[in-house]
């Protein structure tokens, strides 16, 4: 045996996204890319802003002495600046450029979360559904993930929460807008779940820490405005990226900000540093850094995932899939016809559309279905779609 056991182990279970992704690959080669309707994957399909391109073609054009040599392991003092100042104000509270950490991507920035924080046999609590790389990336700091389920329409369930506290849980992890479902929190519960974070970090005599995943923030429908999650908590931790708010998921960008009303502040964010560095990243890459400061207040044109979601829910909802209506992100996570989430998956491969059986999330009896791709290929799917349903009984029309 060359490998580790538990890389062995791990391997085994290997991830659901990546299996249809590849299964769709192998569907793709046999009838062509067109007639393959692929929803296995969350990747971005809108192009950067045109902004992004322009800065990176006038560096390249007048490059800055230095700028592909290393640098303070949290990065750039003029990004963390920038980033400090659109968390001041979007917050109302003290950022300084100290509470911002520079990371590879939100995948990058939750790790060495991890790496700081966690003791062997430490917990975090995380609401299920959830995106299932959390559970790798908590065991890779030795800690252990603890999972609390959701109500019927993903929001979170508070006393499931308190129930899961207790001398061993470290922090409690919230990714809102969601992955799997497109869920995103409300200020009461957000507000609930500050209070009852205080009460039991009260009673355990430490400061258990909230870490909000916030990858797809900008990534919000209905004009709604998503909570400050900063403003329900002290001991709050915002890990985000431009994977997606500016569709760099490739160029592994993104950062960790520690509230400045943090009691550990300073330590968290030293040992933050500290793990960058260790666990190989070194810095987030120096290009990027340059590139996303001044674009804080961008975005893609979040209207188009917007007309998607309502394409694609109203055609759902008509075929008689029950499927909760997602306010942000870009996925929906449906409930499957049958119990068996894994067969009913197949059956949509038949039709030569791929999704991600709900098991890969931590929820049997669902799917779930990533729809940044192209318009067509949702309309090319939709007829799939309708006679799956209608072969289950659901169908209506
Ligand atoms: C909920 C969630 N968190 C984190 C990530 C990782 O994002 P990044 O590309 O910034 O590492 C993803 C990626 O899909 C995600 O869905």
């Amino acid at each position: 045996m060359v490998i580790s056991k538990k890389v062995k182990n791990a391997l085994q279970g290997a991830s659901w996204v990546r299996r249809m992704f590849e299964e769709g690959e192998e569907l793709k080669r046999l009838h062509g890319a067109d007639n393959v309707f692929d929803f296995s994957l969350g990747n971005p399909n809108l192009e950067p802003p045109a902004s992004l391109k322009n800065a990176l073609k006038a560096l390249a054009d007048c490059p800055i002495p230095g700028m592909h040599r290393y640098m303070p392991n949290c990065g750039y003092s003029e990004t963390r600046t920038a980033i400090a100042e659109y968390l001041a104000e979007e917050s109302g509270l003290p950022f300084k450029e100290k509470h911002v950490v520079m990371t590879v991507g939100a995948a990058g920035g939750l790790n060495v979360i991890f790496k700081s924080i966690l003791d062997e046999g430490d917990e975090v609590i995380v609401p299920s559904p959830y995106f299932m790389e959390f559970k790798f990336y908590i065991e890779n700091s030795g800690g252990q993930i603890r999972l609390v389920q959701t109500h019927e329409d993903f929001s979170l369930d508070l006393k499931e929460i308190e129930k899961a506290i207790h001398e061993k849980t470290k922090a409690v992890l919230v990714n809102s807008p969601n992955n799997p479902t497109g869920v995103v929190y409300d200020d009461a519960s957000l507000k609930k779940l500050g209070e009852l974070l205080k009460k039991k970090s009260k009673e355990l005599g430490k400061n258990l820490y909230l870490i909000s995943d916030e990858a797809y923030r900008r990534i919000v429908f209905d004009g709604i405005k998503l909570p400050i999650m900063f403003n329900t908590y002290p001991h709050t931790i915002r890990v985000t990226s431009h994977s997606k708010d500016l569709s760099l998921p490739g160029e592994r960008i993104g950062y960790v900000a520690v509230s400045p009303l943090c009691e550990e502040a300073d330590d968290l964010i030293a040992a933050i540093v500290f793990a960058n560095r260790v666990l190989g990243f070194v810095n987030a890459p120096a290009l990027m850094q340059r590139l996303v400061a001044p674009l804080q207040k961008n975005s893609v044109n979040v209207r188009i995932y917007e007309e998607k979601r309502d394409l694609f829910y109203d055609a759902l909802k008509a075929y008689g899939y029950d499927v909760v209506k997602p306010q942000g992100a870009f996925y929906f996570f449906p409930k499957a016809p049958i119990e068996d989430d894994v067969a009913f998956v197949k059956e949509l491969q038949a039709k030569r559309i791929l999704t991600v059986p709900g098991t890969g999330f931590g929820k049997p009896g669902y799917f779930r279905i990533a729809y940044a791709v192209d318009k067509k290929v949702i309309e090319g799917s939709l007829l799939g779609f309708k006679e799956v349903a209608m072969k289950y009984g659901i169908g209506r029309r």
